[in-house]
Order: structure tokens, then sequence, then C-alpha cells
């Protein structure tokens, strides 16, 4: 059930936006291991946040790491493109923003970066049979996505283990993230459901001291 190493990727919606690039340089020298950027439209999400021309930004700036975008966007398709050409490497969408998540799915691997799928709290698992073949990580969710510092949600553990159950019977190399709440004290719990990628944005960002708080997750994680 661990065969995959544990992955911490910080959410930068809880960064400094204002000096981004140093904030994801920071993050990465801090242990993290790749970086969530989560892309918000104010209609799919009550959020609205960065897009394809600020992961271009980073990209020029000579940052390499794994981008890991997590698109809360409808209808998402036309904006695949744009992430792709600025430098994805993970694309994840949530079935309810797209009409044809085979579509979708396939343009992203097609585009070449690896294809995500997203389920909300109230969002059953059930698609993911359908299309796990074309899936390189499923990302659950463990607050109502479109914003930071929410509150975790117990019950989407059930989620990561139903998830878990449906991968590992694949027998597919595909990510387990969870996403939301994510803190020190109930990662434990998360990689015990069958997570293996954390993504932690006010718990590593709110943070004085990111090595720190990284060690403190890695620690709890050391547990599980
Ligand atoms: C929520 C986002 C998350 C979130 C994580 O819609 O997808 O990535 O920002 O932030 P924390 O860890 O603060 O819940
Ligand atoms: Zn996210």
């Amino acid at each position: 059930m661990k065969k995959n190493p544990y992955l911490i990727a910080p959410s930068i919606l809880s960064a400094n936006f204002a000096r981004l690039g140093e904030e994801v340089e920071a993050v990465m020298a801090a242990g993290a291991d790749l970086i969530h950027f989560d892309v918000m439209d104010n209609h799919y999400v009550p959020n609205l946040t960065i897009g394809p021309l600020v992961l271009e930004s980073l990209r020029k700036s000579g940052i390499t790491h794994t981008m890991d975008v997590h698109l809360m966007v409808k209808p998402v398709d036309r904006l695949i493109g744009d992430f792709l050409k600025a430098g994805a490497d993970i694309i994840s969408v949530h079935p309810e923003s797209t009409e044809h998540l085979h579509r979708t799915l396939c343009s992203i691997r097609e585009g070449g970066a690896r294809a995500g799928l997203v389920f909300n709290p109230a969002t059953p698992v059930g698609v993911l049979e359908e299309v796990i073949h074309l899936v390189d990580l499923v990302l659950v969710m463990s607050v109502n996505p479109g914003f930071g510092g929410q509150s975790f949600i117990t019950e989407s553990l059930r989620k990561v283990e139903q998830a878990r159950t449906l991968i590992d019977r694949s027998g597919r190399d595909i990510r387990l993230e969870i996403d939301g709440g994510i803190k020190a004290s109930n990662i434990t719990s998360a990689a015990r459901a069958g997570a293996d990628t954390f993504v932690a944005g006010s718990a590593i960002y709110g943070a004085k001291d990111y090595a720190a708080a990284i060690r403190e997750l890695r620690a709890a994680l050391a547990a599980a």
C-alpha cells in the first residue's frame, strides 16, 4: 500500500503573491517536493486567483520545479492548452468542470502532462473506474474548494480509502493526493487512509519557518 514515498506539495495560494518566485524557491529549499498551483475563476468556485501567465512567468524566471496545477475553473477545456504551454507538469480537473471528462483527460495527456482527477467532498468516486486508464493522479478534496485555511473534513478519509482501493486494483502507477486543511495533526490519518501526496497551504506558508513546518509534517508521516 505504501510503495510510493510521501510527497509534500505546498499550495502557493497561501504564499505572498508580491514575491511569488522567491516563495516557490523558499519552500522547495525548505524540503518540499512539488508546488501546488491553485487556479480559481469566481465561477466554479467563489474565489479568483492566478492563471497561465503567472505559471509562464515562474518558468521564465528559471523555476523548473514540478508544477501541480489544480484547475477550479468551468468550463475547463479551453485553459488546458494554455497551461500545457505555460509549463504545467500535472493538470488536475474536477469532473463537474467539463462536459466530456474522457476528452479532457486525453487532451492533458496528449499535451505531455500528467492528468489528475479531483473529487469534492460530495462527489462520489465512481467515475474514476471509467477513466482510471487515463489518470496519473487522484486528488481528494478534504475541504470544499475555493479557499485556503479551511478546516479538514474528516469524512474525506473514507473517500481516500475508496480511491486507494480502486487505484490498487488497477495496478497503475497513480499518485493519491489530499488537499485541504492538512496539518501535522491530521496528515498521519490521511496517510493511513492511503494518501501519498499531501497539499498544505496555510500549514506551510502560514508558518514563520517553512523548513520546520515541513519537518513537522514529515515527522507526523513517519508515524503513519
Ligand atoms: C482549496 C485549494 C487548496 C488549499 C489548501 O480550494 O485547492 O489547495 O488552498 O490550503 P490549506 O492547506 O490552507 O487548506
Ligand atoms: Zn488545490
